[in-house]
């Protein structure tokens, strides 16, 4: 019997909501399948922990969470703490610090769920580049309130780092059916980072002959993802374009309360972190509404990604058989609680609606 330690992060807002109901479903798995279980320890990091002790996470939080397999976190965000305090002082420090630098992110429209778009279809997976880019944290603010006051935000793009997510967003395509690959840029306007990105893009393909792939401007691609979402297989872009592109996405496939990531040491020197992208979502809390199925899928992605292949292919089987029974929560046109629909995925898992 296999043991995975987990280290959950609820967090801030629904986090810790989403992240309960998450745990219980991973526990059923475990439970379905017989030669795993999960060991749990919950870390009660985040903007409470901020408040009483001024920080997000402890010092030693990264050689902590070292000894992990994986984590699961919840959201981060404080309406009395600026987000870039809350943002940076636990969710980027923990993706930089254990240098989780492929953040993946699929965005597939499930059964019964309707797209606000004339889509088709949409079965995609953006691949964000997590460590550098326009998120890499350079820049600085001077001669403060005066008239002539700056703020510069670098971005920054090395070899290294385009390189090593290229490698993996070519990998990705080549491992699914339609093997394509959109390589998402802005070189026309930002003519220094953009370009390198492009080169190393073109060095990368040429060792993944059987992906076909090509450039689309960041503008073009978010038309894209609206007027014909179905011609979108794998996307690999920038710390920012991704994260705008995966929320268009999300939106596109319905709703961002099912929207997944995984934010992913490809080369496994530490605990990879799985969680919804949805955010802390401040007017939802404690109201038994927010929508667990962006942890549940998140949930999948940590199983695959710990090698349980076939019970994350039981979750994702459990998750679709519920949206198809229209068991969704009020963000998708439902009426259902957290509670219910947690409820309806252990049951699927059990194969209690076979
Ligand atoms: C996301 C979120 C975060 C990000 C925010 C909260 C900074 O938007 O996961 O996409 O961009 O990293
Ligand atoms: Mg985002």
């Amino acid at each position: 019997m296999k043991t995975y330690r987990i280290a959950a992060i609820g967090g801030d807002g629904i986090g810790p909501e989403v992240v309960e109901a998450g745990l219980e479903v991973l526990d059923a798995l475990a439970a379905r399948d017989g030669s795993f279980t999960l060991e749990v320890e919950r870390l009660p990091w985040g903007s409470g922990f901020y408040r009483a002790t001024g920080r997000m996470m402890p010092e030693d939080g990264l050689e902590r969470l070292r000894t992990f397999d994986a984590i699961s976190f919840g959201a981060v965000g404080d309406p009395l703490i600026p987000d870039h305090v809350s943002l940076w002082g636990l969710r980027l420090r923990i993706c930089q610090g254990l240098d989780q630098y492929a953040n993946v992110r699929p965005a597939r429209l499930l059964p019964g769920i309707a797209s606000p778009v004339r889509t088709g279809a949409l079965d995609c997976v953006i691949v964000r580049e997590n460590s550098e880019g326009e998120y890499a944290g350079q820049g600085g603010r001077s001669h403060r309130g005066l008239p002539a006051e700056v703020g510069t935000e670098v971005a920054v793009f090395t070899r290294h780092g385009v390189e090593r997510i290229m490698r993996f967003a070519f990998d990705l395509a080549r491992g699914r059916p339609r093997r394509h690959l959109h390589v998402v840029t802005k070189s026309n306007a930002q003519r220094h980072g953009m370009v390198l990105w492009d080169e190393v893009a073109r060095e990368v393909a040429a060792g993944f002959p059987e992906v076909a792939w090509r450039f689309e401007l960041v503008d073009a691609m978010s038309t894209r993802f609206v007027l014909n979402p179905a011609s979108i297989d794998v996307v690999v872009a920038t710390n920012l374009h991704a994260d705008i592109l995966s929320d268009l996405a999300a939106a596109v496939a319905g709703s961002l309360g099912i929207a997944p990531t995984a934010n992913l040491d490809p080369e496994r020197r530490g605990p990879s972190m799985f969680e919804p992208i949805h955010g802390s979502a401040f007017d939802l809390v404690g109201r038994g509404i927010a929508n667990p199925i962006a942890t549940f899928w998140s949930g999948a992605l940590m199983l695959q990604h710990l090698g349980e292949a076939g019970a994350a292919a039981a979750l994702i089987a459990a998750i679709e058989r519920v949206t198809a029974a229209g068991v969704v929560t009020p963000d998708l046109g439902g009426r259902a609680t957290t509670a219910e629909v947690t409820r309806a995925v252990i049951d699927a898992v059990r194969g209690a609606n076979r």
